[in-house]
């Protein structure tokens, strides 16, 4: 949650060049927006406002200034206003912060540095970052030894950037929340909390890990130990990921555009290491006790993988949402295996649980998306998806791409790995086929007739189930139509009293032999008079409107989301909001 972007070198465009690569962290927050630039004369010039970063002019920035810090912010602290937007500055203006993170013992520093003197203008935890920076400047005259002295007295995570107009200098620490180093010879360092805001200029990295804090003057660089000030040595990695594949191209939407690219995405999570599947299979087989945990659509991929490793390798697995892992603590043992899955890899309940785990000696594998992340780091074994950059807030092709390789380890325990590829690789086909454009229009269609809907019931069984779960996510999140999803057979157990003349009910069903069970359900949907949505591989007469998918066997949960993915932005572009920035919500839920 919020983007932070900095630049220092020997560019005289800083302002301009943080502003545009700060609209590509837009889906970290986007309630309001900030700016500090090191002006000629060697001032500050500071610029923030309520709204969205998108909608700010960069050539309103084309000052010459070779050092400026930004922001794009998630409020947790303090309402949305231009006061509680960042940057913050410290009394005298020669020193401006960017945060992303809780303080969480800010009350008490606040307290401490009010008595001091200090004039407090916001309501967030983040403005005693600069107050006690210039503080901790009385008892040193370098920068970066005050900054340490600050982050050595807070307590929670915090990814900060701080710049200051006397040693012309950057300086980053962390913990807990990302910062990614971009580093271009000749040209200088550009920080940031996810690497598409500096992909234009440089594919050239250096990570921040936990406890680290970094210091440059745009010429060099300095990582080192926040608490010891030890030297840490850092390694130069070149990503991969295309400038393309980050950006929207024909799309109006990233959720669109991530949408469609699943029949790449998923062929790409497919096409792993066959060694690395088989490892983690046997970890599972070999753990006493394996657990698997996400948050959000992240956990609904867990739910579906239940059922894999159940009908597929015979296998049981613990699923729970990560932020539900605590009290199964008293489960764990050295022998035990903790398997997150997260898009990010920065969410902070999946990072809590991987510290639960560590702390009772068990093995954590990690199944993520996004390269060099911190639970990527952190983890003993990584899997990668490769569903590429995924830009909307709405999570679509890094799910699918979860499910497959969780249906991959499935497989591989059955030593019938090629089996499940090649079910896949067919499904991925299958999906090319679906994804037509005749198809998407029908989905539309469907959205118009349901766009004035305030209530909708999605109901399935089996992996249907995780994913009429999930598919409620999806159109709560994008189009903030109220939106449950239900077991079929838990129907008759209570939710079916919401269900009145008209209501607009999903079925998600397979060609399987549960089948006529969720036919059943939707039966008793239509009777109480509820307009039935089928998305299945066959026609039933119990559907009033059949959104027909290709039957997929084992990899039918996959294929079924795709078309509610499509209706879920639909819905949200004819009720006139933006599919890729939700209210309220934001990618990298970096805060518990
Ligand atoms: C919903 C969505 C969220 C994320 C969740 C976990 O569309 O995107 O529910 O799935 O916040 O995020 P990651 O996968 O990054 O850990």
């Amino acid at each position: 949650m919020c983007g932070i972007f900095g630049y220092i070198g020997n560019r005289n465009d800083a302002g301009k060049l943080v502003i545009e690569g700060l609209k590509h962290l837009e889906y970290r927050g986007y309630d309001s927006w900030g700016i500090a630039i090191k002006e000629e004369g060697n001032s500050i010039l500071l610029e923030k406002d309520i709204g969205k970063i998108s909608e700010v002019d960069s050539n309103n920035f084309t000052m010459q200034s070779n050092l400026a810090i930004a922001h794009t912010r998630w409020a947790t602290h303090g309402g949305v206003t231009k006061e509680n937007a960042h940057p913050h500055i410290c009394e005298d203006c020669s020193i401006a912060v960017v945060h992303n993170g809780i303080i969480e013992n800010y009350e008490e520093l606040r307290e401490e540095l009010k008595q001091k003197g200090y004039d407090f203008k916001s309501q967030t935890d983040s403005e005693v970052i600069p107050h006690l920076i210039q503080e901790e400047l009385k008892n040193t005259n370098d920068f970066a030894q005050a900054v340490r002295s600050a982050c050595k007295r807070f307590k929670g995570r915090y990814g900060l950037l701080a710049m200051d107009l006397n040693s012309k200098t950057l300086v980053a620490a962390r913990t807990g929340s990302p910062l990614i180093i971009g580093v271009k010879k000749d040209t200088g360092y550009f920080i940031a909390s996810d690497i598409p805001a500096f992909m234009e200029h440089t594919k050239v990295v250096q990570y921040l890990d936990d406890g680290e804090m970094v210091v440059t003057n745009g010429e060099s660089i300095l990582f080192t130990d926040i608490e010891t000030g030890e030297e840490h040595p850092k390694r130069e990695i070149e990503i991969t990921w295309s400038i393309e594949k980050a950006q929207k191209g024909e799309f109006d939407h990233f959720m669109l555009k991530e949408i469609m690219e699943q029949k790449d995405s998923i062929a790409r999570a497919v096409n792993q290491n066959e060694q690395q599947i088989k490892k983690l299979g046997e970890a599972i087989r070999n753990s006493k006790g394996t657990f698997l945990v996400g948050c959000g659509t992240a956990h609904k991929a867990c739910m579906v993988a239940e059922y894999f490793f159940s009908v597929v390798a015979q296998e049981h697995v613990n699923v729970t949402s990560a932020g539900e892992f605590k009290l199964y603590n008293h489960f764990l043992t050295s022998e035990s295996l903790l398997i997150v899955v997260s898009q990010s890899g920065e969410t902070a309940d999946v990072l809590e649980a991987m510290k639960i785990a560590k702390s009772k000696g068990a093995k954590v594998l990690a199944i993520i998306n996004s390269e060099g992340s911190t639970i990527a780091r952190e983890a003993d074994d990584t899997l990668l998806i490769n569903a590429g950059p995924e830009r909307a807030v709405a999570s679509t092709k890094a799910l699918t791409g979860q499910m497959a390789v969780l249906m991959l380890i499935a497989y591989s325990m059955k030593n019938k790995l090629k089996e499940g590829k090649m079910l896949l690789l067919e499904t991925t086909s299958l999906i090319n086929d679906m994804l037509n454009p005749r198809y998407i229009k029908f989905i539309e269609e469907v959205a118009e007739n349901m766009k004035d809907e305030s209530d909708l019931y999605i109901i399935g069984k089996s992996w249907n189930f995780p994913m009429a779960l999930e598919s409620a996510i999806k159109i709560q999140e994008v189009s903030y139509v109220h939106a449950e999803g239900f077991a079929g057979s838990e129907l008759k157990h209570g939710p079916i009293a919401l269900v009145e003349k008209g209501t607009p009910c999903i079925t998600l069903a397979g060609d399987d032999e549960i089948f006529p069970d969720i036919i059943s359900n939707t039966i008793e949907l239509k009777a109480r008079g509820a307009n039935t949505i089928g998305v299945s591989p066959i026609q039933s007469d119990a559907f009033d409107t059949w959104i027909k998918v290709p039957n997929a066997g084992v990899a039918q949960a996959i294929v079924n989301i795709i078309p509610i993915q499509v209706l879920a932005y639909y819905l949200a572009v004819k009720r006139g909001m933006n599919p890729d920035m939700p209210r309220n919500l934001a990618k990298s839920v970096t805060v518990k």
